[in-house]
């Protein structure tokens, strides 16, 4: 028995774990450390300066930065920001098309950043773009629905977010126990499940719900490799009980984070009355805020409620083969049993 499935396969790992975007700050060391070690890591957004341009450059930093740390294969996590009116918000274009020329200009960067991952607002015809660059694209859904437009508008691999998931999580507060059965019944595409999952028994349970692997975010941050984000968001998070989580008005819907000053204020406004952009830039530089320089009372402090059952950084390069291997000794035993 092994790990290795339809999903393995397509995006070339050795385990189906993937550690799915978390912007709006530096992924690139972590994202290396996971595909180094045999999962998918993911380069994430970095916010949304007033310059686009510049946040583009900085993407596309980050995308050199990982593929200076790995050989491996890793992906791309770009949100579909979407205006009161419908259209896509400029940088998830500008982004969405940073990742594109990365490829373009250099060679051994097309051989690694296989995959891209869209998340938030329906990446419409994004679709055709990704696949037409030849890249698998991934798309993050909190419903049944969702999925299913997904799948026939041609996405490879949908994720299934369930509503304990961290950061932006959907309106319709499926947990992954309800989402992940009904969804995978309902497409036929490798489905991911995203929310909740922390070690071998997430991935055993995501397994055995017609799943093809986990995507984690919370667990990830929690490691000895991330050195990038303030030791203060870190200690937060390891602190954090059952019930310190909460899921407030967010920049694309509701958002999971830690119960602070920051999500008090968003719990029940949208905003402070500037235009929905305005609001969304800064709420995007208040989570950066609290990744960068640590200000986990004003930041907002995204997390999932897998937070509470977590209480040490875990080595990425040890974890990820420890966890394929602790999910695979889960399944062999109940397989006897
Ligand atoms: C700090 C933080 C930032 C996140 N940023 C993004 C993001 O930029 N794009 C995205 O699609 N999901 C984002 N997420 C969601 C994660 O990709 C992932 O789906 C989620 O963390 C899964 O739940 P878990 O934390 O219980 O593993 C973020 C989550 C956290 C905790």
């Amino acid at each position: 028995m092994t790990l290795a499935n339809r999903y393995t396969r397509l995006v070339g790992i050795d385990y189906p774990i993937v550690q799915e975007g978390l912007g709006p700050f530096r992924t690139p060391k972590i994202a290396a450390a996971v595909s180094e070690a045999g999962g998918l890591g993911t380069v994430s957004m970095p916010g949304m300066p007033v310059d686009i341009e510049a946040g583009a450059r900085t993407f596309r930093d980050h995308i050199e930065e990982c593929a200076s740390l790995t050989k491996k294969p890793f992906a791309v996590n770009i949100p579909v920001g979407v205006s009161l009116s419908g259209e896509v918000l400029p940088f998830t274009d500008s982004y969405i098309r940073a990742a594109l020329e990365a490829r373009k200009q250099d060679v051994q960067i097309a051989r690694q950043l296989t995959v891209m991952t869209t998340s938030a607002g329906f990446p419409g015809a994004y679709i055709k773009m990704i696949k037409d660059a030849g890249m698998i694209h991934q798309h993050k859904v909190g419903s049944t629905r969702q999925a299913v437009k997904a799948e026939q508008a041609g996405v490879d691999v949908v994720i299934a977010a369930g509503f304990e998931m961290g950061g932006h999580t959907s309106g319709k507060a499926m947990h992954t126990f309800v989402l992940v059965p009904n969804m995978t019944e309902a497409v036929t595409v490798p489905v991911l499940l995203t929310g909740g999952a922390r070690d071998g028994r997430g991935l055993a349970a995501a397994l055995a719900m017609g799943a093809s692997g986990v995507a984690m975010g919370t667990r990830f941050i929690l490691s000895v490799e991330n050195t990038d984000w303030h030791p203060k968001y870190l200690q937060a998070l390891l602190d954090a009980k059952e019930g310190d989580d909460v899921a407030f008005n967010g920049v694309y819907g509701p958002c999971r984070g830690l119960r602070n000053a920051a999500s008090a204020e968003f719990l029940e406004a949208h905003g402070r009355g500037g235009s929905p952009e305005e609001e969304m830039r800064k709420k995007l530089e208040s989570m950066q805020r609290a990744q960068s320089e640590g200000d986990v009372e004003n930041g907002i402090v995204m997390t999932g409620q897998v937070a509470s059952g977590i209480s040490s950084l875990v080595r990425i390069a040890e974890f990820v083969p420890g966890m394929a291997e602790e999910a695979l000794a889960i399944l062999r035993r109940l397989a006897s049993s």
